[in-house]
Parts: structure tokens; C-alpha cells; sequence
């Protein structure tokens, strides 16, 4: 199998969670390769310091304020994209939260924005940017960031929600996998299950619990890797999903090596 990103220069790539650690060390490395990369968050600083970060290089950064966990802005994002830019070729639905909120102290409006971020805004943009790709003929590109409590139900305390959240993008990267199966359209769909990742994502509360520091961490890099992995194979490959646990695997004399 001959890996190459040659057939995405210059195509359009939107980020969600752009504006810091694993969207950010994605939307590098996309622009290192040479894509107009739209990144998409609320926090407007970062991003505008990453367009500058960014400027000079292959590709091209475009920063896009938005909150995922609100269709409007969704709908706004993508409008702006089309008006702009014309059309999406691939999209890296990144945008999460994972705030320890525990079933049995915890509160509904947290619950609600991991939903709403984690799997409703997730559903909200692949409906967009498949949408724009089938108008455009485009066999595009859709991956998940998902996670390894996607797959393993680890009991960490206050991490219920997030682990069903997770759960469902599972689900939802399988059902639309074989929806697009048996359509016209030849639209990917990956799902990329991290271990834990040193980002701002792990607070020192869960570092403590799980007894890890960021020596025997994934790089959001190593992350950025597995992305540029899926998207460099040729159209007729299909990477289902990827977990990416080299961590765990030089932490396998800890509590935690359960995988
Ligand atoms: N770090 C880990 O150990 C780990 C492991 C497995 C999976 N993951 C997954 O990896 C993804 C990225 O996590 P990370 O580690 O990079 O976390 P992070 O450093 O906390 O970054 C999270 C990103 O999501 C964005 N975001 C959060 N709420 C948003 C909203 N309502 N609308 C738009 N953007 C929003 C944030 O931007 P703004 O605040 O600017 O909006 C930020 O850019 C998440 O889906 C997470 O579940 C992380």
C-alpha cells in the first residue's frame, strides 16, 4: 500500500477543537502538509495566535469562532466555509469535553454540554459536511475522535458520561460506515481511539487517580500522526479505527495496564 497526502493538497480539511491540543497539533500538521485548514473553537485568541503561528508555511490556517455544542453556529460555520472556501474534503469532528461530573453528584448541565458537544455537535457537523460533499461529488474524509473509553468501560469516578458519550461515537462511526457502504459516495469514516493524551484535557485530579504524568503520556502529536495515517491511504482503504496506545504500553507494570 503506497501511503501519500499528495491528493489533499489544497483541499479544505475542517478541524473542531481547534484552538489547543489535539485540534491544534492537527491542524498543523495538516497545514504542514499543505491543506486550507478550518480551524473551528470559541476561544479566539488561541486561534488567532495559531493563524499566526501558522502563516508561511504549505497550507493555510483559518480560524472560525464557534460553538459546537449550538446548531446555529454549526450551521453558520458551514455556511461561511461554502461561501468561502466552496466546498469540505475532510472533517475531523475533534471538538470534546470530559469535565469529571460524577452520575451520582453530579449536574445535568454538565452531563448535557458532554452530550451536546461530544455527540450531538459530532452528528451536527458530519450531517453538513457530508451534505456538502455529495453536492460537490466529493469522496471525502470523516474522522472521529473518539477515545479508548469508547471502547472499555474503565469505572475512573466522574467520567460515566463522558465514557457513554464516547461509547456512542463508537456507534456512530460503525452505523455510518456501513450507511455510506451501501451509498453512491465513497465517504470514509475513522475512528481514532486514543489513550491518554498530555493535553490540558487531563486534569491533575484524574493525573492523580490514574497515576500518570505526562512522561508516560501520548503527544497530541503522536495523534496528528494517526489522522495524517488514515487520511494517506488510497481510496480504496478504509481505516475502520486506530487506538493509539503506545503509553499504555510503557506503562504496562501500572494498575492501569488493562487493555
Ligand atoms: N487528552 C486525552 O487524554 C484524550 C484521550 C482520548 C481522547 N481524547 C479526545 O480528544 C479530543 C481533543 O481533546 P484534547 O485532549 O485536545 O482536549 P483539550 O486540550 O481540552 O482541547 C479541547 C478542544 O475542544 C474545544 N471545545 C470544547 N468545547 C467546545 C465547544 N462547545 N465548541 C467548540 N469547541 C469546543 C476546545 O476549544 P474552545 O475551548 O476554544 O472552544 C479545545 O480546542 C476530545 O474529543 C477528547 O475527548 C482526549
Amino acid at each position: 500500500m503506497v501511503l501519500s497526502m499528495e491528493r489533499w493538497i489544497g483541499k479544505v480539511a475542517v478541524v473542531t477543537g481547534a484552538s489547543k491540543g489535539i485540534g491544534a497539533a492537527i491542524s498543523e500538521r495538516l497545514v504542514d502538509e499543505g491543506l486550507q485548514v478550518v480551524g473551528v473553537a470559541r476561544n479566539k485568541q488561541l486561534l488567532d495566535a495559531l493563524v499566526k503561528e501558522l502563516a508561511g508555511k504549505n497550507g493555510k490556517f483559518y480560524p472560525l469562532v464557534a460553538d459546537i455544542s449550538k446548531e446555529q453556529d454549526i450551521l453558520e460555520a458551514f455556511d461561511w466555509i461554502k461561501n468561502n472556501l466552496g466546498a469540505v474534503h475532510i472533517l475531523v469532528n475533534n471538538a470534546g469535553v470530559g469535565n469529571p461530573s460524577s452520575v451520582l453528584d453530579g449536574n445535568v448541565g454538565d452531563w448535557l454540554n458532554i452530550l451536546n458537544v461530544n455527540v450531538i455537535g459530532l452528528c451536527t457537523a458530519t450531517r453538513e459536511a457530508v451534505k456538502i460533499m455529495k453536492e460537490h461529488n466529493i469522496d471525502g474524509h470523516i474522522i472521529h475522535i473518539n477515545s479508548m473509553l469508547g471502547h472499555f468501560v474503565l469505572g475512573i469516578p466522574g467520567l460515566e458520561v463522558y465514557t457513554a458519550s464516547k461509547h456512542a461515537v463508537t456507534a456512530l462511526s460503525q452505523a455510518m460506515r456501513k450507511h455510506m457502504g451501501n451509498s453512491k459516495r465513497r465517504i470514509k469514516f475513522t475512528s481514532i481511539s486514543p489513550g491518554a493524551t498530555d493535553t490540558d484535557f487531563i486534569e491533575q485530579e484524574v493525573r492523580d487517580m490514574i497515576k500518570m504524568d505526562s512522561s508516560v503520556m501520548l503527544r497530541a502529536e503522536d495523534v496528528a500522526d494517526s489522522v495524517v495515517y488514515a487520511l494517506s491511504t488510497p481510496p480504496h482503504v478504509q481505516v475502520s479505527f486506530q487506538f493509539p496506545a503506545l503509553a499504555l504500553h510503557r506503562v504496562r507494570k501500572t494498575p492501569l495496564n488493562i487493555w
